[in-house]
This record gives structure tokens, sequence and C-alpha cells, in this order.
């Protein structure tokens, strides 16, 4: 069986599989209509969220499958203390397949310990949200042509943008991919992806402090929302908050081919200007998503039982209760999980769930 909790759970193969499918669907939609029929997907949506939740659904519908779920933690168990484990637990009686998004980091990768059916995370916290990459995968693979190659620069709150941390682990296993990273010094890229990521895995990238320096050189440009509710800070978001605009006068720099994409919702990052420009791909990757997620899910359920198709080794891990996630926002430090931690080469300890460092 398959969870899909970080991008890299799929092989690069695996993601260039339903990336494929994702394309087959679109030009023969109607073969696919009745695929799902008599199938359930629960969608578990612990954060607010509007494309997402409504694309699952979406791709679930158009398989001929049915929806259940909730959108709102207090309208369920949740609010009477219930951990994620245990809602697993009972929801996949009802189920046959789990889409979670939590606001907690390392929540889906605690309810794929315990489920017996496929787990799609959604979104979690700051950390990864690995169907927003394989949207973006698709929707490069659409505009340009090719993935291997690109340049792409990542622009705006590259710290809490858990599409970003996603869609750069995923773009590591391309070849020749160069990433211009373009954020205020507060909202740059963590520590942990560049170094576990971009230099171990040798994708070349660099960071500036403006679009205008760099858009020349782009074959996509990635704008992101700055993230106000990760803010611990709030003085920190309003000096931040109008880093970076997009506007006609910039794209006039840009490559005629570049494309702009946007995991949406905007606030102020784009202005509405752009949105005429044939450059400007933010709303075609929504359709994307949907499509990408009918091949996601229709993946997993037939993948079920196939032995080729088992979840990745992790890395060694090791359970230690007198060291400490440092992440707040990690389930760890909120339910009754096992404390694992795994060994980086150079010696420093991270937490499992979230990725982040802990010591004692
Ligand atoms: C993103 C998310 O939720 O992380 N949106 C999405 O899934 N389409 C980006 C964001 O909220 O800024």
């Amino acid at each position: 069986m398959k969870h899909l909790i970080d991008p890299t759970d799929l092989t690069k193969q695996e993601t260039d599989e339903i990336i494929a499918l994702a394309q087959d669907i679109i030009e023969h939609r109607e073969k696919y209509r009745d695929s799902l029929k008599y199938h359930k997907l629960a969608t578990l949506f612990y954060e607010p969220s509007t494309r997402t939740r409504l694309s699952f659904t979406a791709a679930m519908m158009e398989l001929g499958g049915n929806v259940l779920g909730f959108s709102d933690a207090k309208s369920s168990s949740v609010s009477k203390g219930e951990t994620v484990a245990d809602t697993v637990r009972v929801v996949e009686n009802f189920a046959d397949v789990i889409a979670m998004r939590h606001p907690l980091e390392g929540a889906p990768y605690v309810a794929s310990q315990v489920a017996r059916i496929p787990i799609i995370n959604a979104g979690d916290g700051s950390h990864a949200h690995p169907t927003q990459t394989l949207t973006d995968l698709l929707t490069i693979t659409r505009e340009l042509g090719h993935i291997d190659g690109i340049t792409i620069g990542f622009c705006g709150d590259l710290k809490f943008g858990r599409t970003v941390h996603s869609l750069i682990k995923a773009l590591s296993r391309y070849r020749d991919v160069k990433v211009i990273l373009i954020a205020p010094d507060e909202l740059r890229l963590p520590d942990y992806i560049k170094r576990d990521v971009c230099d171990r895995q040798g994708i070349c990238y660099r960071e500036v402090h403006t679009i205008e320096e760099v858009i020349g050189e782009l074959d996509v440009l990635y704008m992101t929302r700055v993230q106000q509710e990760r803010f611990l800070d709030m003085e920190e978001f309003e000096r931040v908050r109008n880093s970076f605009v997009l506007d006609c006068e910039k794209m006039q720099g840009a490559k005629e081919k570049m494309a702009v994409l946007h995991p949406l919702p905007r606030v102020n990052e784009i202005k509405p200007e752009v949105d005429s420009d044939p450059r400007a791909a933010y709303f075609r990757q929504v359709e994307n998503g949907k499509f990408v997620r009918m091949a996601l899910i229709y993946s997993l359920l037939k993948w079920k039982d196939d032995p080729e198709h088992q979840m990745p080794e992790h890395p060694v891990y090791f359970e230690d209760s007198s060291i400490r996630c440092r992440n707040s926002k990690c389930i760890c430090n909120s339910e009754g999980v096992r404390r694992l931690y795994r060994k980086t080469e150079t010696g420093a300890i991270r937490c499992i769930y979230c990725d982040n460092l802990a010591g004692r």
C-alpha cells in the first residue's frame, strides 16, 4: 500500500506515471467517468481550505465515487479531544482513502502509521503539501512541455510556504533544474531544505532580494502568499507582508514563454492586471489540480495490494523520550506519539514527524 505524506513517498517513476495518467484523463475524460464507482474518499480537514478540499471532492466525483468528511474540526469528535490516530481508526471503516489537512506538522504521517487504507497529506502546517506539488509538476509540463532543465524562481514566503518545500524536494529528482530563491531575510528557505535537499541532491540554487534582478532568466516564476497564520510574531509579519508584488511592469522583463504559478489564494502579491497576461498560469493550475488528484486517487487504490508499490524505506530512526522536537507546531508536542528521531550526516538530530531540529 502507498500513502502520500511527502512527495518522495512516490518514486520518480510513479510521479511521472501519475502526471501521464492526469494527461490521459484530460484527453479521455469519459473513459474514467465510472472508474471508482462505489468507492469513498474521506476528506478530514482540520484547517481552512477552499481549492484543495473542493478539488479532492470534484476529483472523486468525476471518477464516479462518493465523498464524506468534515471541513471544520470543531464539528467533529476532535473537539472532544480525540487523537488523529483514533479518528483515522474510526474513519477507515467508512472510506477507501483519506485526504487529511492538519495545522500540526506530522499529523498525516501519524495517520499513515495506523491506517489500513491510503492516507494523502493535503497539507500539514508549514511542512509539506505533496498534492500541490503534483499539481505544479503537471502545470509546468503542460505550460512548457518539460521539467528537466528549467530555471525556477520561488518568490515570497519560502520559510512557511509548504508548497515551496515540497516542490523543491520533487524538483531535485529532475535533471539540471536551477532554483532561484527570492525572499526577504525573514522568510528565507529553512536550512534543512537547503542542506538535505539542495546541497545533498546537488540542486543548483542562489538567493536574491528582488524579482527584477532575475526575472529575465526564469522559465517559471512561483509566487506565494505571506502565510500570516503561521507567524508567531505579528510585528515581523507587518514588516514583510508587502515584500514582493508582481505587476505588468515587472512582467515586461520576463521571457515570452515564462509561466507564472501560484498555489493560491493570493492576497496582494500578484496584481490583478497580470491575470490577462497569457503567461499567468495560476488559474489553469487550479484545474490541473483536479485532474492530478483524480490520477492520484485512482493510482493509490489500484496499487493498494500491489507489492511493487510499497512505501519507501524511511531513514533509520530511533526512539528517545529524553529528546524534544524544537517545533511547537509538531504533532509530537501535542499528542502522545512515540518520540522518533533520525540522525543526519552532519550528526544533527531531526524529528521524524516534521523534519525540524531536536535536542535534549
Ligand atoms: C496553499 C496551501 O494551503 O498551502 N494553498 C493551496 O493548497 N492551494 C498555499 C497557501 O495557503 O498560501
